[in-house]
């Protein structure tokens, strides 16, 4: 499965300052989903995520704790940040922190190589900073405060005061690469997506680029600058090296090769980061941009950005211990338009969990199955010739999953799937217009009843194998219900690209009886009732 194209994607490495939200949650979901989908086509798939530790917030918020930065970053790493992935049952391949030897040494390599090759100097700045942000903010860029802030600037982000710094720093010319990354987003302009953040940084370097201070020196927890240990490095610079640094720069140059470009999905807090300072890092490095940078939109709760320094955050688990992984996953990026804002609300949650998963999805299954073990005694029966009705499904599922592939690389997660519930959508109207119930009554359509049940058994093996990068835990019932992995082999190894054709399931699998994929829930949830 490793000689496929190499696909290698990133989530943002999160500040381990506080416990994840749901924010957190929605893009780990994202980028999993991808990553999945492109392991099981085959792709020499590798999924990062992890940590930000060093920095200011993360100083202060621990000092504020009473621990050192290396001991609360510990601390949440082990009880928050590593189990977020089990919540969500991400199959990420590796996991940095940026405390780590491994970063530390290949930072300094990279640090060092700019420090040669003439692009870092030494320069007086003086300016306002925002700490939640970690970056120096323009006048611009602040808004007056309310509340306790009333008569300050505030970051507009953060909505807390910033801070005038005045030091001597070591600086990185970005200036220079002004040219040469308004080439890059014209030449390739898939490289920052979705089109509105391709044309946000386009403006924004169309302004024109400052050179970027990256070093601090009044305090000491950072990386420190190779040749002046006077210096931490600054964290965002620090942070960006990671997606580098975690495949091997300057360590394994095999596996870099091997590994970049990457794919970076981030929110679009962050995409002048990764649009705009990070290939210009790259560039001075001698090292080829990324392939993608793909900014998400937010997760919104009154209008406003959810966040851990708004205490607006939800708990990811709030939703699974109640609905499960599957449905968190499903429901994120079914109901939002990957890379626009969207709302949640424990309603909507609740309506699509009942309506889609539970009753659209779940009962075909169980019906379907039942059916098998009733009038089969759960061995698949040989299909008869297809009528209008059966190719009909056929088509379906052809269509479908070509037109799941071209969304996920369009990284349209939710046409992806809204492409795939066509199939769950025309196989509960072809069960309703069949009526395998009435031709079970009359021996004369047996042969009938059998075609109408390999056809919605080969359709839920259609269903399985596109509907497992998005909810594995379900899929992997339904698969073991199918007895589809004594004729087929694992679902994790069934070719996505090839999900579309037909007479695959083997006439003579065993099905078991399924429970219920997505059970009734009695309890109430968030702000009502469930369903
Ligand atoms: O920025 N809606 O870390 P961070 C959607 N350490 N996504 C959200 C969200 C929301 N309301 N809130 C957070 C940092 N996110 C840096 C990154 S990368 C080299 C360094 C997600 O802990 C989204 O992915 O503040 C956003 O970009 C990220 O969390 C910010 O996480
Ligand atoms: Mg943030």
């Amino acid at each position: 499965m490793v000689s496929g194209a190499p696909f290698y994607v990133t989530t943002p490495i999160f500040y381990p300052s506080d416990v994840p939200h749901i924010g957190h949650g929605y893009t780990e979901v994202a980028v999993d989903v991808l990553a999945r989908w492109h392991r099981q086509a085959g792709d020499d798939t590798w999924m990062l995520t992890g940590t930000d530790e060093h920095g200011q917030k993360m100083l202060r918020t621990a000092a504020a704790g009473g621990m050192t930065p290396k001991e609360w970053a510990d601390r949440l790493v082990e009880s928050s940040w590593l189990p977020l992935l089990d919540t969500l049952n991400i199959a990420n391949d590796d996991f940095i922190r940026t405390t780590q030897e491994r970063h530390e040494v290949s930072a300094q390599a990279f640090l060092q190589k700019l420090h040669d090759t003439g692009y870092i100097y030494t320069g007086d700045y003086e300016g306002f900073y925002c700490v939640g942000c970690e970056e120096y903010k323009q006048p611009s860029e602040l808004v007056e405060g309310t509340g306790p802030f009333e008569g300050q600037q505030v970051c507009a982000i953060h909505s807390r005061p910033v801070e005038l710094l005045q030091e001597r720093n070591y600086f990185f010319k970005m200036s220079e690469f002004q040219d040469r990354l308004l080439a890059l987003y014209e030449e390739r302009p898939d490289f920052v997506q979705p089109e509105s953040a391709r044309n946000e940084v386009i403006a924004f370097v169309k302004g024109g680029l400052d050179d970027l201070s990256i070093s601090r020196s009044t305090f000491d927890w950072g990386i420190q600058v190779p040749w002046d240990p006077e210096h931490v490095v600054y964290v965002w610079f620090d942070a960006l090296l990671n997606y580098a640094t975690a495949v091997g720069y300057a360590r394994d140059e095999e596996e870099f090769a091997r590994r970049w470009p990457a794919v970076h999905i981030v929110g679009k807090d962050i995409l002048r980061f990764h649009a705009v300072i990070w290939p210009a890092m790259l560039m001075a490095a001698g090292v080829e941009p990324p392939k993608h940078v793909y900014a998400h939109g937010w997760l919104l709760v009154g209008g406003e950005k959810m966040s851990k320094s708004k205490l607006t955050g939800i708990a990811p688990n709030q939703i699974t211990d109640v609905f499960g992984s599957d449905a968190f996953r499903y429901y994120f990026l079914r109901a939002i338009s990957f890379g626009q804002d969207g709302s949640f609300s424990w309603e909507d949650l609740s309506a699509r969990y009942q309506a889609e998963l539970a009753n659209g999805f779940g009962n075909l299954a169980s019906r379907v199955i039942a059916m098998i073990n009733r009038y089969f005694d759960g061995v698949l029966p040989q299909p008869g010739e297809p009528s209008e009705a059966d190719l009909g499904i056929q088509q379906t599922a052809a269509t479908a999953a070509a037109a799941a592939d071209a969304a996920i690389e369009r990284f349209a997660i939710h046409e992806a799937i809204g492409a795939i519930w066509t199939i769950v959508e025309e196989l509960n109207g072809y069960i309703t217009t069949q009526e395998p119930w009435v031709l079970a009554k009359d021996p004369a359509t047996r042969e009938r009843l059998q075609t109408v049940l390999y056809t919605a058994a080969d359709g839920l093996r259609a269903l399985a194998v596109l509907l497992n990068p998005v909810i594995p835990t379900a899929t992997a019932k339904l698969w073991t219900a199918l007895g589809a992995e004594a004729g087929l082999g694992a679902l994790a190894d069934q070719p996505i690209r090839e999900a579309g054709e037909w007479n695959v399931l083997p006439v003579g699998s065993q099905a078991t009886p399924l429970e219920a994929l997505f059970p009734r829930i009695e309890q109430e949830v968030g702000g009502g009732a469930a369903a």
